[in-house]
């Protein structure tokens, strides 16, 4: 393929790729997204298989071949609850990559560069192979804490920030030895060293941070692992590369920033790991008030009969809808509602679950229709007009500590005020605690009414009780 054409087929796949980007902001234009990237994804692949750079087919087809069929068999099987992990251990092969294309591309006796543009290559290698060092062993780490084989707990070592920051000092340090060294031999040693430094900076800094936190962290990866894709991609000389390795960089950054906001964190505490320097949500430390009134259980019979005389539904999924796997009959009792004539609608908070849009894929899988699903920000006002909210395996994100008791570690943090609404039902199987590990308020209001036991079994009685 001529470099003309090779530029072209780039271009298109990079639009597509922003396309795509755009089409998966919204539900409605999500598939359209998916095939965008689909699309963009494939031309990029072919141009560059014909493109003249390569030239050993054979191993170009033992390679791409096995890894497409073992991606394709792992993503056909994985659990929804899992997707995190998969993410997790995807990140790590980008960064390990870019450290592979690294060294490869500094060792490469063709590469015969002088002056500026030696210097220039030398940057990109070093900031290549740090970047990408990082994000392979905190991917493997993050993957291993999602995954239960990792200790979820904190690593609080004496001196942590310390650590890091000679951590830090030393890759400066051999940065300067690399740059300075004349000869490639020279120049292999230091950046042996650095990559070796990295690699314990990636796992020190993602073990000091809780495994409940790890969505954040995998976002903040996400994110790294665009940059270090991109910086493979000038190594490579590869201008597709760059351009998506920086759509993935920044989106990542970006969505890492929203789910921060949404759950009042600070990006700059997450990217420090400074988790475990504060109360984190979960820890035992995390102390909110004790919430006062009684607890008052209702029936699945109960639920069924206030629900058929309910003229405003509002529906909220959480994390316990994503486990109880109960998100079908929760849109057949939606659909027996409306046909009833009620205003049936689904809120979701922008970190319902524990992956952004976790809900939002439930529900489509479902075949909720997207008009009657509304974020946050959309429903809120409508929660004192609404008769009845049910709420299926939530609890964080409707929990009014978080907007009215200073001392609850989710302070600050933006919730679904369905308290405002003139019932509440909760179905959830204990009074437990969610993932931030406070007790919630809501539980105890006198327009609250627990609807006891596992989701699944809970909405599919309900729902049969509806049927009669
Ligand atoms: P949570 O606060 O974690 O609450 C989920 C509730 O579901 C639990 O209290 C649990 O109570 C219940 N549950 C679990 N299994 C159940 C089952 N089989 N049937 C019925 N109920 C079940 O979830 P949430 O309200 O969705 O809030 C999400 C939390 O995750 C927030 O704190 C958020 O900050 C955090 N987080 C989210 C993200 C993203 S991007 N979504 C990322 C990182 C962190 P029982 O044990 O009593 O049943």
């Amino acid at each position: 393929m001529s470099f003309g054409l090779l530029t072209v087929a780039y271009i298109i796949a990079g639009v597509l790729f922003i396309l795509s980007l755009g089409g998966l902001s919204t539900q409605e234009s999500a598939k359209r997204g998916n095939w965008y990237g689909i699309l963009g994804m494939a031309i990029a692949i072919i141009a560059t298989a014909l493109s003249s750079q390569v030239t050993g087919y054979g191993i170009l087809a033992a390679s791409v071949l096995p890894a497409a069929l073992i991606g394709a068999f792992v993503a056909a099987r994985v659990a929804m609850t899992a997707m995190p992990q998969l993410v997790a251990m995807l990140h790590s092969f980008v960064g390990i990559a870019a450290v592979l294309v690294g060294f490869v591309s500094f060792i490469d006796p063709n590469a015969n560069l002088t002056g500026a543009a030696k210097i220039i290559h030398e940057v990109e290698i070093y900031i290549g192979v740090f970047i990408g060092a990082i994000t392979f062993t905190g991917s493997i780490v993050a993957f291993g804490k999602l995954q239960g084989v990792v200790r979820s707990k904190p690593l609080l070592l004496p001196g942590r920030h310390l650590m890091n920051i000679l951590m830090m000092a030393a890759v400066i340090f051999f940065g300067w030895m690399f740059f300075a060294a004349p000869t490639m031999d020279q120049g292999i040693l230091p950046l042996m060293i650095m990559t070796l430094i990295a690699f314990v900076l990636g796992i020190h800094l993602v073990m000091s941070i809780g495994g409940a936190d790890m969505p954040v962290v995998v976002s903040m990866l996400n994110s790294y692992s665009g940059w270090a894709a991109a910086a493979t991609g000038f190594m490579l000389s590869n201008d597709l590369l760059i351009v998506t390795g920086a759509l993935v960089g920044s989106s990542g950054a970006i969505l890492s920033y929203i789910m921060c906001k949404a759950m009042a964190r600070s990006l700059m505490n997450v990217i420090f790991g400074g988790f475990g320097a504060a109360p984190a949500p979960g820890s035992a430390s995390a102390k909110a008030a004790a919430p006062a009134g009684e607890v008052q259980s209702i029936t699945v019979d109960e639920t069924a009969t206030v629900l058929k005389e309910a003229r405003s539904v509002i529906i909220v999924p959480g994390y316990g809808m994503a486990v109880a796997r109960a998100q079908h009959p929760i849109w057949e009792i939606a659909n027996l509602l409306k046909q009833n004539g009620a205003n049936v609608r689904f809120a979701i908070h922008p970190v319902a679950g524990r992956l952004p849009g976790h809900m939002n894929v439930l529900l489509a899988e479902a075949n909720v229709p997207y008009d009657i699903v509304l974020e946050m920000d959309e429903i809120n006002k409508d929660f004192p007009e609404t008769d009845v909210v049910l709420i299926v395996g939530a609890n964080d994100i409707v929990n009014p500590g978080a907007l009215d008791d200073p001392a609850s570690p989710i302070y600050g943090m933006p919730v679904l005020e369905v308290w405002k609404s003139k019932l509440t039902i909760v179905s959830k199987r204990s009074m437990a605690a969610g993932y931030a590990g406070v007790d919630n308020p809501l539980f105890y209001k006198e327009n609250t009414k627990m609807l006891f036991g596992d989701a699944k079994v809970t909405v599919d009685n309900v729902l049969a009780q509806l049927r009669r």
